[in-house]
């Protein structure tokens, strides 16, 4: 056990603290250090330092064949990274970064061997969050950072999740409270000609093709039998407490399996949109929202809220793979123990 420090950011003047200071010096020592990023918060160490990147594996139980993605503040740090980046690429990170994407490219090796779990390809981002933005210039090395949760769990949209699964495992804290999108980044191949989609995530799929056309989709993202890209997708996630069941209808479709849970003694959360909420009856009703972009926002904090001692099952609804509903639907069908297409 370590005692974790925590460091509380709350407006434009701390981005210049004591505590972004303290953080990157912690990270320069090859300490292990959670910030907040536009996504959701990441665990970070210095991407050059392979006894550092090992703390992370080991804080979060991750499984040592799961690449890391290295993050950096600028272009030109990230062009220290890769060899060979295409011209689309280019075209790419002019307009979706700094932002919510990771382009995987040909490593050069710059990065430690753990990072890239053995890859010959990296992946890389640009954050767009003040906070990850301020601690990135500061230290001035990649930072290899995944989602700051236990392997498994619902990724940490708060500082208080991270602390839930990290606390006494982890050098410290950046709080910058919550993230805005809420789903990860999209992981996009960019190694070949035509780009290939292998997480979606906060920047879509409707988006990418209005910038470079083609975009490929990694199979496995619409086959169970398909081997995935990333060596992350193979594996269940976002696994809340209690078990899950997606259900694809109308609320009175979805009122009706609630109901004949409920007569078997049943207890049972709802997490929906808020019109549909609206309609539910249940011992719990949890609105992720208004819109698919509150939805995404919402999602992880609702996998988190109910525990076991609350209620025995989670129902959710379904929601159309559109938009930010792509990368919503994935988790959702990872977090599920069940999903009923009506
Ligand atoms: O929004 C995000 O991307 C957050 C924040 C903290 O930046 N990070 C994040 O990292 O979600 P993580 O480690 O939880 O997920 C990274 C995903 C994994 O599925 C991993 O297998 C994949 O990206 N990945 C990383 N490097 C890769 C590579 N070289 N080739 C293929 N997939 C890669
Ligand atoms: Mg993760």
């Amino acid at each position: 056990m370590v005692d974790t420090l925590k460091w509380i950011i709350q407006d434009d003047e701390d981005y210049n603290s004591q505590a972004i200071n303290q953080a990157a010096a912690l990270l320069k020592q090859g300490q292990t250090v959670a910030f907040p990023t536009e996504t959701v918060y990441g665990l970070g160490a210095d991407a050059t330092n392979s006894a550092a990147v090992l703390k992370i594996f080991e804080a979060k139980g991750r499984p040592q064949d799961n690449p890391l993605i290295a993050h950096v503040a600028t272009l030109e740090q990230l062009t220290k990274l890769v060899d060979n980046i295409q011209p689309y690429v280019k075209k790419l990170i002019d307009t979706f970064s700094p932002g919510p994407i990771t382009y995987v490219l040909p490593s050069n090796g710059v990065c430690a061997e753990n990072v890239t779990a053995g890859l010959s390809t990296i992946g890389v981002r640009i954050p767009d969050h003040p906070v990850a933005q301020a601690l990135l210039r500061n230290c001035d090395i990649p930072i290899a950072a995944p989602s700051a949760n236990i392997s498994g769990k619902p990724s940490p949209t708060t500082a208080y999740h991270v602390f839930e699964d990290l606390q006494g495992k982890i050098a410290g804290i950046l709080d910058g409270g919550a993230t805005g999108v809420g789903v990860e980044s999209t992981v996009i191949d960019c190694t070949e000609a035509i780009p290939t989609i292998l997480r979606p995530g906060g920047i879509t799929v409707e988006q990418l093709q209005s910038v470079v056309g083609d975009i490929n989709v990694d199979p496995a993202l619409v086959s169970a039998t398909e081997r995935p890209k990333a060596p992350g997708m193979k594996y269940r996630h976002y696994s809340p407490e209690v078990p899950l069941w997606l259900v694809q209808g109308t609320s009175l479709e979805i009122q009706q399996v609630i109901d004949k849970e409920q007569a078997n003694g049943v207890k049972i959360a709802v997490l929906a949109s808020a019109s549909t909420a609206k309609q539910l009856r249940a011992e719990e009703i949890f609105s992720l929202g208004d819109n698919m972009n509150e939805i995404a926002a919402h999602l992880y904090d609702a996998l988190r809220k109910y525990k076991s001692s609350d209620v025995d099952l989670i129902v959710c609804e379904a929601f159309s793979e559109v938009g930010i509903g792509q990368a919503v639907m994935n988790r959702l069908k990872k977090a599920a123990s069940k999903y009923m297409e009506n």
